[in-house]
């Protein structure tokens, strides 16, 4: 049973809060780096702190104060310059740093004093298309570059959505294997008799599996084990052995944050205690012998279902014939911050008390001065580190599965998986799958 203190262990984010102080030790991906082509300049709330990413004109990323140490013009609304930041109200010039660099309306009457002139400043990083931030303690460790953020001839890219409920309960769901099963195929057909498609229903998340009515390809059994990076969750699906992929290698969350897809990072980004951002960095794999050409990695929003917790009734069926919005939705419908004090824990609940354990753990681990799991200070460590997934003998296999399977995942508003199935599938077949948005 958790209790009104440990659900707010759980759930608080901000600076001074005890998970707060857990989270603030990790890197956090805020942005697309190809966002700033666009726009320059933009809004960030991570972590309870409300900041501003910009590039300058000389390519230098900063993430400052969203305030002006002025008169607290929102940054927002800076000029990039050569360098750093411009405010747009009397001109205050801040760097990357958050150093103040000119007051010009002050050097005209003669009293310099920007030197004393410092707002909050973060570092960030580019990897793999994405920005990280690290709001933590210096000196900051080194950015982990997860396996699948290097690997080599793939299309990556980067999907994302800012969701109306904290962080924790998107993560519960990466340890809860049984919502397969219903919410990914049960619900699932449910959203295509509201979407007045009937005919599509019971298509199973694993193609192949469905024997006919009724024989659905269930979970028989469930294992969630502690490991070095977080929890590994076993599974034995319908006829299948613990020879399987599902059991003998497992889907890998990673702590505190992400869970593993054979092709993607699912990663949950903390904004403040009632929303969080579903990150999710994406691997492409190319038919043997095609050569990747990225110039920038692409990006692309998900929709949410449903915008705002206290106006459940407006769901978009619609958006939800997707495994990722139908995550959504379920995360969202637990509320802003789910009491979890009025729970009923089952057995099949395991992995979400595992973590939960595993979290509350990690809290005391920081409070007594040390770095919590997954914090890496060896550069040669953390420049590729290896997660388990299933797959890894046959991407090329995996990705035909991928092409064709729209409604995994967020593939169904994919751009680069749209450009792939048009070159892997003869004109028909490829209008075909991209006509039906769910197979
Ligand atoms: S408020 Fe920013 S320069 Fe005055
Ligand atoms: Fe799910």
């Amino acid at each position: 049973m958790v209790t009104a203190e440990e659900n707010k262990m759980l759930t608080q984010v901000g600076p001074g809060t005890p998970g707060g102080e857990l989270l603030r030790r990790y890197w956090y991906p805020i942005a697309a780096a190809a966002e700033l082509d666009e726009n320059p300049v933009k809004s960030i709330r991570l972590l309870g702190e409300d900041l501003v990413l910009y590039r300058d004109r000389s390519g230098t990323l900063g993430l400052i104060d969203s305030l002006c140490a002025h008169r607290r013009a929102h940054l927002v609304l800076g000029v990039p310059e050569e360098s750093g930041l411009r405010c747009p109200y009397h001109g205050w010039r801040f760097n990357e740093n958050g150093q103040c660099l000119e007051q010009p309306a002050e050097k005209d009457r003669g009293h310099p004093y920007c030197e004393k002139v410092k707002l909050k400043a973060y570092p960030v990083r580019v990897a793999c298309g994405a920005v990280f931030a690290y709001l933590g303690p210096l000196p900051a460790p080194e950015l982990p570059m997860w396996d699948l953020m290097t690997e080599e001839n793939v299309l990556h890219e980067i999907a994302y959505a800012t969701l109306p409920c904290n962080w924790f309960q998107s993560m519960e769901n990466a340890v809860d294997q049984d919502h397969l099963d219903w919410l990914h195929v049960a619900f699932s057909d449910y959203v295509l008799e509201r979407q007045g498609r009937p005919d599509l229903r019971k298509r199973f998340w694993r193609p192949g599996e469905h024997k006919g009515d009724g024989d659905r390809a269930r979970l028989k059994e469930m294992l969630y084990e502690r490991n070095n990076l977080g929890i590994l969750r076993r599974a034995v699906y319908g006829d299948r052995t613990k020879d399987d992929v599902d059991w003998r290698i497992g889907i890998q969350v990673v702590f505190p944050n992400f869970a593993r897809a054979v092709n993607d990072l699912q990663i949950r980004v903390p904004v403040d205690d009632a929303h969080f951002t579903y990150f999710l960095i994406r691997a492409h794999w190319l038919k043997p012998g095609d050569v990747a050409k990225q110039d920038k990695v692409p990006y692309f929003h998900i929709p949410v279902p449903i915008e705002d917790p206290n106006r459940m009734g407006e769901i978009k069926w619609k958006d939800l014939d997707a495994h990722a919005t139908q995550d959504m939705a379920a995360w969202i419908a637990q509320g802003a911050i789910s009491d979890r004090t009025k729970e009923l824990l089952c057995e099949s609940d395991k992995g979400v008390r595992l973590l939960r354990e595993m979290f509350l753990e990690q809290v005391q681990v920081v409070a007594s001065g040390k770095d919590p799991l997954n914090v890496f200070r060896d550069p040669g460590e953390a420049k590729s580190i290896s997660v388990p997934h299933v797959e890894d003998e046959d991407n090329w296999g995996y990705q035909q599965t991928q092409l064709r399977s729209r409604a995994r995942t967020a593939n169904k508003w994919s751009p680069v998986l749209t450009e792939l199935i048009r070159k892997y599938f003869d004109e028909q077949e490829a209008s075909e799958i991209l006509k039906d948005p769910v197979h």
